[in-house]
This record gives structure tokens, sequence and C-alpha cells, in this order.
């Protein structure tokens, strides 16, 4: 009898356990999709609807698993745009023969023996931006034929929607459509912050859009929506609330390296991304890049401020005229904090040590992480000369 009973509470006991592991392990799959925001390559920068074609996409996953860019952390290949063409008798959505004749499962088999994830892209009206076939209506069988296919990233787009239809509920369909395949695949809302979001989109998708489209370039702007980097950041300034693990505001992709932008506006906008906790991924060819690209995008020191744990999104904390300060709390306490000067010319910018949340007379560590040069001491405040169009950027710590 006492056997028995002991056996039963054995049995009760492996239960809970076993219980508590799926729950746990359930809870741990969640966390893990984007928990720090996502890194990788996206086609639509450089390439658009008319340079995608399987060879770059290979040409990109051997670049990325071989020049340092997977060992910093870069780990998607998404292809976007442009990849499909029609749906069979079945609905079954069909890519592009001439420009994809391996198809789409052999290339997300080529990008996953690098060691790399796969991403594509689709758009929750009847067509996409582009004009090639959307998901509306076809969200279970879309996302059951990338699940078989081995994608691990989706982007979905917002053009052709038809009148009156509702963003929250068509993201959350893909995402349910999405869970239903059993593949654990991020879910990337590209509605451009049309429809606000950020306070929406937490509990559905990984990432949203918060801007239109950037443009290659520091503070143009277009009569479309589409912006210059200085642009963006005034927009994704004060959305600091809604991102976090798992769930992130997204500025849109990098333009470093696309030619548009000087060295220093590319450092910049790559600081900046990295200090708003932006996904980090980049639209260039990874295949050719000139040293001072390389530099920009291999900065780990940079990337770790952006794949902080903590997942908080810096936020402006002073403005005078061109001359702002952005700080960011990181998980070990300490902060990023980039100095940007917006202006044509270069300026003094001043941060003190109570500006970031610390008390006066802190000792601490300042390391500039472009110079890689550090000094430690009561601080006080910190002052830097920065370029025109540039920033200085540092991690402070306590
Ligand atoms: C929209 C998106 C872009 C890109 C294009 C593709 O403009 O915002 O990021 O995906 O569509 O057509």
């Amino acid at each position: 009898m006492r056997v028995r009973s002991a056996m039963a509470k054995a049995g009760r006991l492996a239960l809970f356990l076993a219980v508590t592991a799926v729950g746990a392990g359930a809870q741990a799959a969640a966390q893990t999709v984007a928990a720090t925001p996502p890194m990788g390559w996206n086609s639509w920068n450089k390439y658009g609807c008319n340079g995608i074609n399987e060879k770059v996409v290979r040409d990109i996953a051997d670049a990325m698993s071989s020049n340092g860019m997977k060992d910093a952390g870069y780990q998607y290949v998404i292809i976007d745009d442009c990849w499909q063409t029609d749906r069979d008798a079945a609905g079954n959505i069909v890519a592009d023969a001439a420009k994809f004749p391996s198809g789409i499962k052999a290339l997300a088999d080529y990008v996953h023996s690098k060691g790399l994830k796969f991403g594509i892209y689709t758009d929750a009206g009847t067509k996409t931006c582009a004009g090639r076939p959307g998901s509306l209506g076809h969200e279970y069988q879309d996302a059951k034929q990338y699940a078989n296919w081995g994608v691990d990233y989706l982007k979905e787009d917002w053009c052709n929607t038809l009148h009156g239809q509702s963003s929250e509920s068509s993201y959350t369909l893909m995402r349910n459509a999405l869970a239903a395949s059993g593949r654990p695949i991020v879910l990337s809302i590209c509605e451009w912050g049309s429809t606000k979001p950020w306070l929406w989109a937490g509990p559905v998708g990984n990432l949203w859009r918060s801007t239109g489209d950037i443009q290659d370039c520091w503070d143009c702007t277009t009569t479309w929506g589409g912006n210059g980097v200085i642009h963006i950041i005034d927009q994704i300034n004060g959305l600091e609330s809604y991102a976090g693990p798992g769930h992130w505001n997204d500025p849109d992709m990098l333009e470093v390296g696309n030619g548009g932008m000087t060295t220093e506006e590319d450092r910049a906008h790559f600081s900046m991304w990295a200090l708003i906790s932006a996904p980090l991924l980049t639209g260039n060819d990874l295949g050719n890049m000139s040293a001072a690209t390389r530099e920009i995008l291999l900065n780990k020191e940079v990337i770790a401020i952006d794949q902080d744990a903590l997942g908080q999104q810096g936020r402006r904390i002073l403005k005078n005229g061109d001359s702002e300060v952005w700080s960011k709390q990181l998980a070990d306490g300490g902060r990023a904090v980039v100095l940007l000067n917006r202006s044509a010319a270069p300026a003094t910018i001043d941060v003190r040590q109570t500006d970031i949340g610390y008390p006066a007379g802190l000792a601490a560590t300042v390391r500039d992480l472009w110079s890689a040069k550090e000094s430690s001491g009561q601080i006080g405040s910190y002052s830097a000369q920065v370029p025109s169009h540039g920033v200085v950027m540092v991690k402070v710590k306590p």
C-alpha cells in the first residue's frame, strides 16, 4: 500500500515535472524568437524587384557566413518582394521559375547549410507592393508552405489591402497561421506605422515598421512617406515604451554601404539603430564591401548595444538645436550614449552624468565605441567634438 502510494506520488511528480517542462519549453520558445532585435540581410534596399534572384541570395549567404558577419551575430537572409509570380490551380503560391529555378526549398536548404536562417516576404492584401500575389485569403495555405520550405522569418507588407481591412485582424490571422504551421517563424509587420502598430502589435508580431520606407540619404524626404535617416529617428522617438524582447519597433532596414551617405552618416545611422534597439538588417552587397562599410557593420561593441539583453529602446534625453544626446540603459547597469550632431558643421556636445540617470560623483569608465579609447574616474560630465552629420558613441559603466 505504502509502495503503491509512493509510486502514485512519484507518478504525480513526474506528471507535474513533465507539464512544467512543456510549459517552460513553450515559454522558452516564445522568448527565443526575436528575444533581441533580428540581425541579417534583406534584398530590397539594393536589389529591389528586378535585381533579386537565387544567385544573389546564395552569394549573400556565402559572404555572410565567411566574412565575419555570421560570427558578429547576423543570421537571417531575407528575400523581399518579387520572388513570387502566381498561384497554381490549387492556390499554392508559385515562385518565379526564371529567377529561382532551383525553387525556394532548395534555397532555404542552402542558406541553412551555411548555419544561417531564411526569410521571405508576402503581403496582407491581394497583391504585394510590386504587384505579385498577396496572401489575402491564403494565409493558412501560405504559412504551411513557408514552414514546409523551412522559412524562419516572414515580412508581411500592407499594399493592396481591401477598403476597411483591419491591420490588427489581418496580422493576427497570419500570426495564427504561422503558429499552426508548427515552425517558429518571426513575423515582421510592415504597415509603415499607418495604424499605430505599437499600440496593438506587441502580442501579434515580433517587429513592426514604425515609419515609411527608408531612403538612402541623411535628411531627404519624399511626398509618399519615404524618409532619410534623421527623419526616421525623429518619428521613432517617443515609442520607446512599446519595444522589448520579442517585440520591436522597426525603423526599417539599413542603408549602410549603399552609397547614398558619407561614411560619417553611415556610422551615425548604424549607431542610432543600435541605440534604439532596431533590427539590424543590412541591405547592401555583402560580398563587395568597402573597408569603411565593413568596419561599421562589424563593430561588435556597437552590435552588443543593439543586442543588449535588457532590450530597452534608447531615447533622446537632450536636444539643443542640432545637438542631441540619446541614452539607452543596459542589462549590466551601464548606459550607451550617443552624441548626435545633425548640423552641417562640427559641434561640441556635452552630457552630465546626472542626465543619464546616475548620481553625481559616481566613478565610471567611459569607452568610445568607435575609437575604442577608454577613460575612467569621476566623470561628472562628458564632452566631445562631434563631426557634422556624425556621432560619438560611448558606453558608460559605473
Ligand atoms: C514596401 C515596403 C518595403 C518593401 C517594398 C517591396 O514599400 O515598405 O520595405 O518591402 O514594399 O515592394
